[in-house]
C-alpha cells in the first residue's frame, strides 16, 4: 500500500468543511443545548469554551500533525513517526470509533426516521401522549429501528466507497452550507416568537450558583465527543490534509463554528419550547418529543419541521462519514484491504453490534434485560467510549506530542515549511500541550472512573 498514491482533500475549504462536518453532529443539536441549560447557562459555557480552548484545539492540532505529517491512518502514523509502541493509541481509537458508531447509528436512524415521519404528515395534531407514544415506538420496535439504522449506515457506506475527494469532500462542501443555511431559517422563526427572549435567558443566563465540580467535568467531556478527538477521527482527515493548509488555524476555525452551530441550534429550540410552555426536557426527550410538538403548532410548522430533522440528519450522516473512516482507512493500508471491502467489512461490524445496541432499548426483551454494571448495550457502548476510550486517547495523544515529538519538527510541520509564520502560535500550543491539557484530561478521566466521587 506504501507505494500507492493516497488521496487528498483538494483545498483548504474542502479541508475545513470536512473537519467541520466531523465535529458537528447530534451533539450540537440534543446534547449541547440540554446540557448548558441544565448545567447554568451562560456561567457553564464561559467553562466549555475554556476546555475548548486548552484541551479540545490542542488535541486537534496535535492529530492533525500526527496524521499530516506520516499520510497516515491513525495506526500506521505512529509506525511511521519510529514511535511503533504507541500504536495503541491509534488501536484504541479504532475500538472508540466502533463503540461509538455502535449506538450513534442507532440514534440517526431515529433521526432519519422522523424526517421520512414529518414528510408523510405524521405529526400532524399529534398531542403529547402521542408525541411520546411515537418515540418510544421508534426506538422499541423490533424491527423499523433496525431498518432505518440500516439505512442510514448504507448511506454512509456508499458515500464512503466514493472515496476522499468525490466521497467526504463532495458530500460535506455540499451538505456544510445547506445546515448553516437551514438552522439559520429555523432560528429566525425561533427568534421572532414570543418565548425567544425566555429562551435566549435560558441559555445565556449566568447562574454560577448551578455550577458544580460535575459540571466542569461533563463541560471537558462534551468538548471531545463535540471536537471529535481522542480517538484518531482528525488523525485520519489530517493524513488527508493539503501541504499549505494552516493547521492550527483549520483546529481554531472548526472549534469556533462548531461551537456557533452549537449556539444556534440551542437558540433554535428553547424559544420555541417556552412559547409553548413546554419543559425544556432532557436529551432525547427534547428532539424527539418536543420538537414535533411544538413545531407543527406554528404556521408552516409541518415544513420547518422536516427541515429541522433534515438539517440533524445531515449533521449526524458527516459525522459518521468521519467514525467509519477511521476503521477504513485502517483496514485499507494496515491490512492491505481494497477500499471498497474496508468500508464494507467496517458497516458490517457496525450493523451486527449496533443492532445490539438498538434491541436493547425495548425491541427485544432478552437483549433489552442484559446489563453490566447496571447498563443495557446501548449505553454500555456509550460510557465506555466517551467517558474511558476518548479522554484516554485524548491524554495519550497530548502526551505523545507533548513529550515524544521534537519542538523543531512540530515548527516544521504546523509553520508549514515557512509558509505561514506560526512560531509564537507553535510555542503556546507547546506549553498548553505539554502542561495543562494532560493535567485537565487527567481530571475528566478520574471523574469517569467515579474516583473524584
Ligand atoms: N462530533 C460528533 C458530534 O458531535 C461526534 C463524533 C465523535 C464524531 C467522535 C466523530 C468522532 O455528534
Amino acid at each position: 500500500m506504501e507505494g500507492k498514491k493516497r488521496e487528498t482533500f483538494s483545498s483548504s475549504l474542502a479541508v475545513f468543511f470536512a473537519t467541520l462536518g466531523s465535529a458537528i453532529g447530534l451533539g450540537n443539536i440534543w446534547r449541547f443545548p440540554y446540557i448548558t441549560g441544565m448545567n447554568g447557562g451562560g456561567g457553564f459555557l464561559l467553562i466549555y469554551f475554556l476546555c475548548i480552548l486548552f484541551v479540545g484545539i490542542p488535541i486537534m492540532i496535535s492529530e492533525f500533525y500526527i496524521g499530516r505529517k506520516t499520510r497516515s491512518n491513525a495506526v500506521g502514523a505512529f509506525r511511521k513517526l519510529n514511535h511503533s509502541n504507541f500504536k495503541f493509541i491509534g488501536l484504541m481509537g479504532v475500538l472508540a470509533a466502533f463503540l461509538i458508531m455502535f449506538f450513534y447509528s442507532s440514534v440517526a436512524g431515529w433521526v432519519y426516521s422522523y424526517v421520512f415521519k414529518s414528510i408523510i404528515g405524521e405529526f400532524n395534531n399529534i398531542t403529547v401522549e402521542k408525541s411520546k407514544e411515537l418515540f418510544n415506538l421508534t426506538i422499541s420496535h423490533p424491527f423499523y429501528p433496525i431498518l432505518w439504522q440500516f439505512v442510514v449506515l448504507l448511506v454512509v457506506a456508499i458515500i464512503l466507497i466514493f472515496g476522499v475527494k468525490k466521497g467526504i469532500e463532495r458530500v460535506t462542501k455540499t451538505l456544510m452550507p445547506v445546515l448553516f443555511l437551514l438552522i439559520l431559517i429555523i432560528d429566525i422563526r425561533a427568534l421572532t416568537l414570543d418565548g425567544a427572549r425566555e429562551g435566549v435567558n435560558f441559555l445565556i443566563n449566568v447562574d454560577f450558583s448551578k455550577i458544580t465540580r460535575d459540571s466542569i467535568l461533563i463541560a471537558l467531556g462534551l468538548a471531545f465527543f463535540k471536537l471529535s478527538i481522542g480517538m484518531g477521527t482528525m488523525i485520519t482527515y489530517g493524513s488527508y490534509f493539503t501541504r499549505e493548509n494552516n493547521m492550527p488555524a483549520t483546529a481554531a476555525k472548526v472549534a469556533f463554528s462548531d461551537t456557533l452551530v452549537s449556539l444556534l441550534a440551542g437558540l433554535a429550540i428553547f424559544p420555541v419550547v417556552f412559547t409553548f410552555n413546554m419543559e425544556p426536557a432532557a436529551g432525547p426527550g427534547l428532539l424527539f418529543i418536543t420538537i414535533p410538538l411544538v413545531f407543527t403548532k406554528l404556521p408552516l410548522g409541518t415544513v420547518l419541521l422536516t427541515l429541522f430533522f433534515i438539517l440533524t440528519s445531515i449533521a449526524a450522516t458527516t459525522a459518521m462519514i468521519s467514525m467509519v473512516e477511521v476503521p477504513v482507512a485502517y483496514f485499507a493500508e494496515e491490512k492491505g484491504m481494497e477500499r471498497k471491502k474496508a468500508v464494507l467489512l467496517t458497516t458490517a461490524i457496525i450493523f451486527v453490534f449496533g443492532v445490539f445496541a438498538t434491541l436493547s432499548l425495548g425491541g427485544s426483551p432478552v437483549i433489552s434485560n442484559f446489563k453490566l454494571f447496571g447498563k443495557n448495550i446501548f449505553d454500555l457502548f456509550d460510557y465506555v467510549s466517551s467517558n474511558i476510550l476518548l479522554p484516554l486517547g485524548g491524554l495519550f495523544i497530548a502526551i505523545f506530542v507533548g513529550y515524544f515529538v521534537k519542538k523543531e519538527d512540530l515548527y516544521q510541520e504546523l509553520g508549514n515549511f515557512g509558509l505561514i509564520n506560526n512560531q509564537r502560535i507553535i510555542d503556546v500550543f507547546y506549553l498548553i500541550v505539554r502542561y495543562v491539557t494532560p493535567i485537565l484530561v487527567i481530571v475528566i478521566f478520574l471523574n469517569s472512573l467515579g474516583l473524584l466521587g
